[in-house]
């Protein structure tokens, strides 16, 4: 029998969790037994931040240190994985920060879907799927033919596997309406799955916004909370390389509490809060 997809918890950290120093040489230690046992490589996330998080994840796990963490997930499958989504904080739910969602459909999604021939959206950092699905369902509603790619790729490839899947327990279907849960999803057991309809105009890979090339040209990409813990150069790096790869008019949707301080200097025009449009 298949194991139920976990309800997403949000990564909390222990309130008795040290607030440790950042010691060079042990960081980078860890940074090396992450890139080799993890694939994650952490030089352009901050280092202070990543330090704190592990540091805390130790703790909460009896573990003195960030050494004797890297040592028990060698050893440990199920901790390996906690690792990695501890250090990738894939978090998320479907309609996330819906007033954004609600500009997005005003503002561009409308506009695209009913005056193009077809539509070509990027959901980079997806997690589990929820960020793509939603853009699905909105693409549905709006106009059921237009032909819409929608490249979702995320580092994860854990996560990558369960969102290919499209099934999602109770909890995790709480910015899903009914009538949108009747319409796109069908009851599976104690769960609900995705119908073709949607799936069939998601593509998923695995890809590192840090190392990978990116694909293009998009009409609209979605990056939101992914690049929180990315150093400021790498921040300017992947948003000049999203302009690179939307095409002219095209549009850059981050999450709510993000924005990029020197816009003009990536060759992007803000337009409201978290949208970014290539002139
Ligand atoms: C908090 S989730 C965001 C999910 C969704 N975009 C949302 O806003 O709800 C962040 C995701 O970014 C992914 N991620 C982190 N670093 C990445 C990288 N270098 N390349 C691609 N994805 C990355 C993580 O694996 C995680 O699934």
């Amino acid at each position: 029998m298949e194991t139920p997809p976990r309800p997403e918890q949000p990564v909390t950290l222990p309130t008795f969790a040290p607030v440790l120093e950042l010691d060079p040489v042990a960081y980078d230690r860890m940074a090396s037994d992450v890139r080799s046992l993890l694939g994650i490589d952490l030089a352009q996330y901050k280092p202070a931040q990543v330090w704190r998080r592990v540091n805390g994840f130790a703790t909460a796990r009896g573990l003195p240190n960030a050494d004797a963490l890297v040592a028990r997930a060698r050893q440990d499958p199920s901790l390996r994985q906690a690792f990695v989504d501890m250090l990738t904080i894939n978090v998320s739910e479907f309609f996330r920060n819906p007033e954004a969602w609600d500009v997005l459909v005003a503002q561009y999604l409308k506009l695209m879907l009913l005056g193009q021939l077809s539509v070509r959206i990027w959901s980079a950092g997806c997690s589990l799927g929820f960020e793509p699905f939603t853009i699905a369902m909105l693409s549905r509603e709006i106009a059921p033919h237009t032909p819409v790619y929608i490249l979702a790729t995320d580092l994860d490839e854990t996560v990558l596997a369960r969102a290919r899947k499209g099934v999602y327990a109770e909890a995790q279907m709480a910015g899903v309406s009914p009538a949108r849960r009747a319409r796109f999803f069908r009851r599976v057991d104690n769960s609900w799955e995705a119908k073709p309809e949607l799936q069939a105009l998601i593509t998923w890979r695995r890809h590192d916004l840090l190392r990978d090339p990116y694909e293009k040209p998009f009409d609209i990409i979605c990056c939101r909370n992914v690049v929180i813990y990315f150093t400021e150069p790498a921040k300017v790096e992947l948003y000049n390389r999203f302009r690179e790869s939307l095409r002219p008019g095209g549009v850059l949707f981050l999450g709510a509490t993000e924005s990029i301080p020197n816009v003009r200097a990536v060759g992007l025009v803000p337009s409201g809060l978290t949208f970014y449009n290539r002139p």
